[in-house]
């Protein structure tokens, strides 16, 4: 498949909102996914908070990532891990059409934004998932980074929370 991948305009807000909506609503548990509050579909576009890359088939966005990178919007997870006084960043928006699934999609929009990271000296990427979500500890693995602790964080969702240093 000849997959195009890139930084999602905010032209293209419906389409993220469309994909957004769609995995949701065909999650198999639905606490895999922390759902957006409406002032983050505001932040989607501000590169300051979260950069955000998609993969396209044509025109049809298939895929999204985002690496949160606003310290201040961090220090839950800073705390939790010990990683005071460190620059953080955090995978999430991990979301792909089912049709589109295990053909790697997630692993390489995942890469574009760890060298984003690296390319802005970030110090550990941190991310987070289910432990039932076994696509997304899969992928979290494979991407090399390491189990620290399971916690109910603030949102009230259950997590296995993963971290690497760069
Ligand atoms: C999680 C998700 C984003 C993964 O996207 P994807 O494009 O299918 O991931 P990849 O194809 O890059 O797969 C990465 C690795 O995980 C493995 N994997 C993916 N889905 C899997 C599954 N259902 N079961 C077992 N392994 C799986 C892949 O085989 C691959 O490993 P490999 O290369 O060693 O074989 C996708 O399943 C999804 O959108 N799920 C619903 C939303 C969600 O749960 N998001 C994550 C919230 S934390």
């Amino acid at each position: 498949m000849n997959l195009v991948y890139r930084k999602i305009s905010k032209e293209e807000a419906s389409k993220v909102r469309e994909l957004i909506n769609t995995v949701i609503g065909g999650l198999e548990n639905p606490e895999f996914f922390i759902p957006y509050e409406e002032w983050e579909y505001e932040k989607m576009f501000d590169e300051s908070y979260a950069p955000l890359y998609g993969a396209y088939d044509g025109d049809k966005l298939v895929a999204m990532g985002q690496l949160y990178v606003q310290q201040d919007m961090l220090q839950e997870y800073i705390k939790l891990l010990g990683l005071e006084g460190k620059k953080v960043c955090e995978l999430g928006g991990a979301l792909c059409l089912k049709e589109y699934r295990k053909q790697g999609i997630m692993t390489h929009i995942m890469g574009i934004l760890e060298g984003y990271a690296k390319d802005n000296h970030f110090d550990y990427i941190v991310t987070m998932a289910h432990p039932d979500n076994i696509a997304s500890n899969q992928l979290i693995h494979k991407l090399g980074i390491e189990y620290v602790k399971t916690e109910v964080v603030s949102s009230g969702f259950l997590r296995k929370i993963y971290s690497k240093k760069i």
